[in-house]
């Protein structure tokens, strides 16, 4: 129904690889934020951090580059790379990303409006919504973008289209059955799991909530 994918960023950097194996048995996916201090004013993690995670892990590598240039994570042992509709290139972006064998997702900004990414829905295998700014964790949730996170769903949908609808910032228990019951599949969880004294534990209350609030819904 939907999957929880919890963010590195929140993580214990210096201790990465069992930042992972803490929440192993709770998912599959791992959420990568790739920053290099240009389109957002922060630098994280690049291809050599994820090419010796690769080496602890066979989890789902949900690269989130807020930035360009697939290519290196793919070598690295990304799974999938999602870019930012608001770095341009699009089109090319993401038919190198599916090129190069990986998920190709496309992300957009809570003030970028529905209109800069419904013309490459079906070019794309997941589209992220984010629900803070991007550059940071443990930032409030923006409900405001319900709306528009509940209009991509509808969207893809109307066409068939079978693309995964991440969402990413602020997710928690409280606004998981929010998103969950706007079509999101895919939950981003930073600061809500790793900022935890037990992450998996997290992982699990917020895919309870989430649960919770399909059926409520
Ligand atoms: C922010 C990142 C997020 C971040 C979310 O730019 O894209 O993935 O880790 O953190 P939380 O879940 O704490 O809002
Ligand atoms: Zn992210």
């Amino acid at each position: 129904m939907f999957r929880i994918a919890p963010s590195l960023l929140s993580a214990d950097f210096g201790n990465l690889a069992e930042a992972v194996g803490q929440v192993a048995s709770e998912t599959d996916w791992v959420h990568v934020d790739v920053m290099d201090a240009h389109f957002v004013p922060n630098l994280t993690i690049g291809p050599p951090v994820v090419e010796s995670l690769r080496k602890h892990t066979g989890l789902f590598f949900d690269c989130h580059l807020m930035m360009a240039s697939p290519g290196a994570f793919r070598q690295a042992g990304a799974d999938g790379c999602t870019v930012h509709v608001e770095v341009g290139d699009t089109s090319e972006l993401l038919a190198q990303a599916r090129s190069l064998g990986l998920r190709a997702g496309l992300a957009l900004n809570p003030e970028t409006p529905y209109e800069a990414v419904e013309p490459f829905l079906d070019q794309a295998d997941l589209i992220l919504c984010m629900t803070v700014h991007p550059g940071f964790g443990g930032q409030s949730f923006m409900e405001e973008v319900v709306p528009k996170m509940a209009r991509i769903r509808t969207e893809l949908d109307r066409r068939g289209l079978s693309a995964e609808l991440e969402v990413d910032g602020g997710i928690d228990e409280q606004t998981a059955p929010v998103v969950v019951r706007a079509g999101a599949s895919v939950l981003v969880a930073g600061s809500a799991v790793f900022c935890m004294h037990r992450p998996w534990e997290a992982v699990r209350r917020i895919r309870e909530a989430g649960m919770a609030g399909l059926s409520a819904g």
